[in-house]
């Protein structure tokens, strides 16, 4: 058996074929009356990335034809449409927006200077964004490549960490002023993991171990090189503050004592969670960071080497017997946030943003239930002496959700792809989210 090296913390070994933190209903906050106020200064905010909101781009994914025939050629076209998306950031009353600049609008060759014009579009909209009082963090790598890039083998390739760090540096230089909040890699494990070993993403490589580790190695090292240079020239208004995304699944047995699924969830968890976080955060490395950000979903249950859940093709009713509740991708496990964050925070001690937490679904009242869950969780974990400083629900508008195209409904705000105006309109969780937002508060 595999072994993950150290004993893994009691949080992450549980496997309970029923509790996962849903089944209970948790209080009713909004019934009962219970009010949980946030810190002081709490970020409230939304995420998207480049590709699956802004449309006309030029990189790794603009020929991809997703599982429903579609593709990212338009998205919501906030390419065009930045000014009215930060209205509505407004109507929802958030105070922060984690979004993604897109390197290859910015260099069309390594080292070569930046695109004028593009950084213009993007100065323009943290202009707006931070005159709408919405503090920005900017997220440098989201799952795309410049074309330069992958044709040279993409991460795999050593020289593309140069080429990153001179783009950060010329970026960090240009924005500092505006910008202060740094996530380098938004989920290095799932970029590599599915462009690598699972084919779900391009170069769409299966099994490939040892480009996926490659991946990995590289961009850890492109994270320490790129956050020393934020952390020497990105001193603007306010010191810098830098860090990647980990996405963090917990991997279990449906059936404890089935030794292959046990088998199965330990593999996963050692290759996506620890030796990610190892390579990121592990050793001198941990002070490349001054900040975690954390994006949590839920986790993964296998049951005769099958991952059940609607991402892996699980069907609904199916999922049901076994007594799962998921959204449209995964199985919910908000009990598992209390346990990440307090591990995280022990083994690094440095504050964590939620960079990403949403469910997709059709069902408004299953999304509300998630969140409100989620939000208990996450204040009890607070009140522990989790120092969380942040919260940002994926996603603003419903958007490409890479390989499954525009299936997964995750926005707060909902955006009508069959009308080529891509009109957007307000979700019933979107006023649930603004009332908690205006209120640092969950409950009235
Ligand atoms: C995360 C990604 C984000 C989006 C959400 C649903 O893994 O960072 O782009 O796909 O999942």
């Amino acid at each position: 058996m595999l072994s993950t090296g150290k004993p893994l913390p009691a949080s992450t070994r549980e496997s309970s074929p029923v509790a996962n933190g849903f089944e209970k209903p948790m209080p009713s906050l909004t019934q009962n009356g219970t009010r949980l106020k946030f810190p002081a200064g709490f970020l409230w905010g939304t995420a998207t990335a480049p590709t699956q909101v802004e449309g006309h781009i030029h990189n790794e994914w603009t020929d991809f034809t997703a599982q429903d025939g579609s593709s990212c050629r338009v998205a919501c076209d906030s390419y065009h449409r930045y000014a009215e998306d930060i209205e509505w950031m407004s109507k929802l009353s958030v105070n922060s927006y984690r979004f993604g600049i897109e390197w290859s609008r910015l260099q069309s060759a390594p080292f070569a200077p930046l695109n004028q014009n593009e950084l213009a579009r993007y100065v323009d909209q943290l202009d707006r964004l931070i005159a709408a009082d919405i503090t920005p963090m900017v997220v440098l790598h989201h799952f795309s490549n410049p074309p330069w890039i992958n044709a040279a083998g993409g991460w795999t390739n050593a020289p593309t960490i140069p080429a990153f760090v001179d783009y950060v540096g010329k970026l960090v230089s240009a924005l500092k002023d505006r910008v202060y909040l740094w996530n380098t890699f938004n989920e290095p494990d799932t970029y590599a993991g599915l462009a690598y070993v699972l084919g779900g993403f391009p170069p769409q490589r299966k099994w490939k171990l040892g480009q996926f580790r490659r991946v990995i190695t590289h961009m850890a090292r492109a994270h320490e090189q790129a956050s020393r240079i934020i952390r020497e020239r990105g001193h603007g208004r306010r010191k810098p503050e830098v860090g990647i995304a980990k996405n963090w699944t917990f991997f279990h047995a449906y059936k404890k004592f089935s030794p292959w699924d046990r088998l199965s969830a330990s593999l996963c968890h050692y290759s996506f969670n620890k030796f990610v976080l190892d390579a990121f955060l592990g050793g001198g490395r941990r002070n490349a960071s001054t900040f975690i950000g954390l994006n949590y979903y839920g986790r993964v249950r296998f049951h005769h080497f099958n991952a059940m859940i609607p991402a892996s093709g699980a069907s609904e009713t199916r999922l049901k017997d076994f007594g799962f509740v998921c959204d449209d991708m995964l199985e919910r496990y908000p009990k598992g946030l209390g346990k990440i964050l307090p591990y995280l925070q022990r083994k690094f001690r440095l504050p964590i943003y939620i960079t990403e937490h949403g469910a997709a679904s059709a069902d408004e009242k299953f999304r509300e239930r998630d969140l409100l869950n989620y939000l208990t969780v996450l204040h009890g974990a607070i009140e522990q002496g989790a120092d969380v400083r942040g919260f940002f629900y994926w996603s603003l508008l419903d958007n490409f959700e890479w390989q499954f195209g525009y299936s997964k409904k995750f926005g707060l705000i909902g955006v009508d792809f069959s009308d080529a105006a891509l009109p957007r309109t307000m979700k019933p969780l979107g006023e649930i989210y603004r009332e908690v937002c205006s209120r640092n508060t969950l409950g009235h």
